[in-house]
């Protein structure tokens, strides 16, 4: 079609995030809406927002200021703000006065509703819904775009363990998991169109199926997706430490496609913290956890998530969350200053850290795990590693990049016929983000 409409959408915060975002990719283009980068081209721009930390909604605050001088300069451009942000209790209140050219405002929830309320948007309307619980399991399953390698699949939505810093519960509804006919489907239909990775996305993987009976859980359907021909590889997050059952580590340890990689937020080093924050889990329980997984899957991969600063965290506490570095070996950690989240039982504790304070326990959180990350790399020198070509490396389109199995990022001399699948890479230098390599 020539005169198509164009929509430009954009993602912030995690993957579910965006994959919450291709889905309303999706049911525009359904709607005769071109998927398009040009915002000032375009005839609609979603924004699906998050909140997990203050400095993330700024971002988003800032990025609607700049779309009210967008609609100055085109009135015809139709704005919609959806996801996590607008989700939060009392929140639509405040961000309509503060934008009030926002066409369109809409939650996590009511997500697979977004092509009704487009169309009363497209009549010259104004909506904003909002829905305080989820009726139903989202059956939003978009075709994924001919020739993409890799897609992001739920398998679950909401998360049940309100943790007390975080807003995710509150904005996100409880565990619902996706039959497992419907996940494999899925799945099925990515790699028809050329998919060869699937990430399968949940607050907590390890929780999921726990309504089902007969039983079925995580570690089974993993077992399934394991058999789909075709496809190359199986990544999946996020995994809390409390729930990583044997099983699942078995079943990495034996599965084919199921890469080495586990994502096991740790949070905190220090057992009072832990507590506080209601991970229920104890610092040599996670480190159980971590035994247990090097001792079925000797090279597996383990990156992480931590944060500073949560109130009532003293230098003390601080020091064991350093330790953890030494101990557990991630090739990664994602490291956070606590925000503090209206709504979250933390927001609500003394003692909350001063801002200097957390600035400078990030810096030293980053600066221990930098080099634990270098020594990661360093000593995956001379090893030969199977890599995924995923295309031109981003900092130098004359070299390829890819991904190990434990999601390390390789960048190699190669051939770009090699796009899509698999070669084998002997890594000969550990650069200060990214392994560089040889093929072999
Ligand atoms: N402040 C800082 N970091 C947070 N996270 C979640 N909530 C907060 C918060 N209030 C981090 C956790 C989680 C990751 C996705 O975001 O580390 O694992
Ligand atoms: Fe938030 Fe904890 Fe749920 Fe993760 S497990 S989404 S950190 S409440």
């Amino acid at each position: 079609m020539e005169n198509n409409k164009k929509v430009v959408t954009l993602a912030y915060g995690c993957q579910m995030s965006e994959r919450d975002a291709e889905t309303l990719t999706e049911i525009t283009r359904r709607l005769g809406y071109l998927p398009s980068d040009d915002l000032e081209t375009a005839d609609l721009v979603i924004v699906n927002t998050c909140c997990v930390r203050e400095s993330a909604e700024n971002k988003i605050l800032g990025k609607i200021g700049e779309l009210k001088k967008l609609k100055e300069r085109n009135s015809n451009v139709k704005i919609a703000i959806t996801g996590c942000m607008v989700q939060q209790p009392d929140a639509l209140e405040r961000l309509q006065k503060r934008a009030p050219h926002v066409d369109m405002w809409s939650g996590t929830h009511n997500l697979h509703d977004f092509s009704a309320l487009l169309q009363r948007v497209e009549q010259g309307e104004k909506v904003a819904e909002v829905w305080q619980e989820p009726k139903t399991i989202l059956e939003v399953t978009p075709l994924a775009e001919k020739g993409k390698l890799q897609a992001n699949v739920n398998i679950m939505y909401g998360c049940n363990n309100f943790c007390s810093y975080c807003i995710v519960p509150h904005v996100r509804g409880r565990e619902r998991s996706r039959k497992p006919e419907e996940i494999l489907q899925e799945i099925e239909t990515l790699v028809n169109n050329g998919c060869r990775e699937v990430t399968l996305l949940g607050q907590n993987v390890n929780s999921y199926g726990k309504e089902f009976s007969p039983a079925y859980d995580f570690a089974d359907l993993l077992q399934q997706v394991d058999q789909i021909a075709f496809l190359i590889r199986v990544r999946f997050i996020t995994s809390h430490p409390k729930d990583l059952s044997d099983k699942l580590i078995e079943t990495v340890a034996n599965g084919e496609k199921l890469c080495e990689h586990f994502h096991l937020p740790i949070q905190s080093g220090s057992n009072f913290i832990l507590e506080c924050m209601n991970r229920k889990y104890t610092r040599e329980y996670y480190l159980s956890r971590v035994q247990k997984i090097r001792e079925l899957i000797p090279n597996a991969s383990l990156t992480t998530d931590i944060i500073v600063g949560f109130p009532g965290e003293s230098e003390k506490d601080f020091e064991q969350t350093l330790a953890m570095m030494n101990q557990a070996h991630y090739s990664q950690a994602f490291t956070f200053m606590y925000s503090k989240r209206s709504g979250t039982l933390a927001a609500k504790m003394e003692d909350q850290i001063p801002l200097d304070v957390k600035k400078r326990r990030l810096q030293k959180l980053m600066s221990v795990q930098n080099q634990e990350s270098l020594e990661w790399r360093q000593n995956m020198i001379g090893k030969l590693v199977e890599v995924l070509v995923e295309g031109p490396s981003k900092t130098n389109p004359q070299r390829l990049s890819g991904r190990t199995r434990g999601n390390e990022l390789v960048v190699f001399n190669g051939n770009l016929e090699t796009i899509g699948s698999l070669v084998n890479v002997r890594i000969n230098e550990a650069g200060s983000w990214t392994l560089i390599g040889k093929v072999e």
